[in-house]
């Protein structure tokens, strides 16, 4: 094989869930500029979805799709299927985290934490990605051909530095990163192995993709804190993980299953 086929995608059928957020966007434009055929799944639309379609009609489509409901799900396999066949790479993207503008509670100390709060960011982040394997993962079992590319966050691989956060504290609110994120997360990572050693023999990959802040305007305090943490001394910018995603999706890492691909500007190395 060239050494330039290795990471080629052009013959891919890409599904990435959570299209319309920061990074899903990204990935499929990614893809889509190097040859491929992408299925946007959401539950809402995105004015960047919308421009994908026009961009790309005949490569591109959106379906309107919740992780957390089966139905749905297969449902989307089915549109998938119809305009380009069976995916052979799944971007389990979709997930859902506590805003730093969210209600009192969901960042409050751990003690008070809503389970409530706790149900819904594990519905999203860990039933949802279960899920999606199980009807897109399922489909590429059957053909024989598949990687999947399960999103995860150094949230879940250590714990959150809740000394990020003095600022907020300092200022008299009461803010704790959220316990339920951190905890979805790291369920990924075994997942991840879990359904790399069951799909072995059936030529489907299935690897963890952990990454780190993204750069996205939020307030200088939280900049100062964050940068001052991290080694590389700068948050991600938004097209900084799609070198990894055509990397886990391409014949490039054809070894590689049920690892933990770690993007991290050095956050974990100390
Ligand atoms: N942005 C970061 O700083 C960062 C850091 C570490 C990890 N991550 C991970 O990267 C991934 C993408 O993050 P992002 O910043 O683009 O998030 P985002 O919030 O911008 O996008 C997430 C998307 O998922 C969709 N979504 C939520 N619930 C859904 C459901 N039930 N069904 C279908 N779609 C649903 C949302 O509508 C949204 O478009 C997530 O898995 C996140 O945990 C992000």
């Amino acid at each position: 094989m060239a050494l330039n086929d290795l990471f080629d995608v052009s013959n891919e059928i890409v599904l990435i869930t959570g299209v319309s957020g920061q990074l899903g966007t990204e990935y499929a434009k990614a893809f889509l500029s190097r040859g491929a055929k992408v299925a946007g799944l959401d539950v809402r639309p995105s004015a960047s979805s919308d421009q994908l379609c026009s961009e790309f009609s005949e490569r591109y489509f959106y379906c309107v799709a919740d992780v957390t409901d089966k139905t749905t799900l297969e449902r989307a396999l089915v549109e998938v299927r119809e305009h380009f066949g069976t995916p052979t790479v799944l971007v389990n993207n979709a997930a859902i985290d506590s805003p730093p503008s969210a209600p009192a509670e969901e960042n409050g100390p751990f003690e008070e934490y809503p389970e409530t709060s706790w149900d819904r960011v594990m519905d999203v982040n860990l039933k949802g990605t279960y899920l999606c394997c199980q009807v897109f993962g399922a489909a590429m079992a059957i053909e024989g051909k598949g990687s999947i590319i399960n999103v995860a966050s150094i949230y879940g691989v250590v714990s959150p530095d809740q000394n990020l956060y003095e600022y907020r504290r300092q200022r008299g609110e009461v803010f704790y990163k959220p316990v339920a994120y951190a905890v979805s997360k790291s369920g990924i990572l075994n997942m991840t192995r879990y359904l790399a050693v069951y799909w072995a023999k059936k030529n489907v990959r299935v690897n963890t993709l952990t990454i780190a802040g993204v750069f996205n305007h939020q307030e200088q305090v939280f900049l100062d804190a964050y940068c001052g943490r991290i080694p590389v001394g700068h948050m991600a910018d938004v097209q900084d993980y799609n070198g990894s995603v055509l990397f886990l999706a391409s014949s490039a890492s054809r070894y590689m299953t049920g690892a933990n691909l770690v993007i991290d500007g050095g956050w974990t190395a100390i």
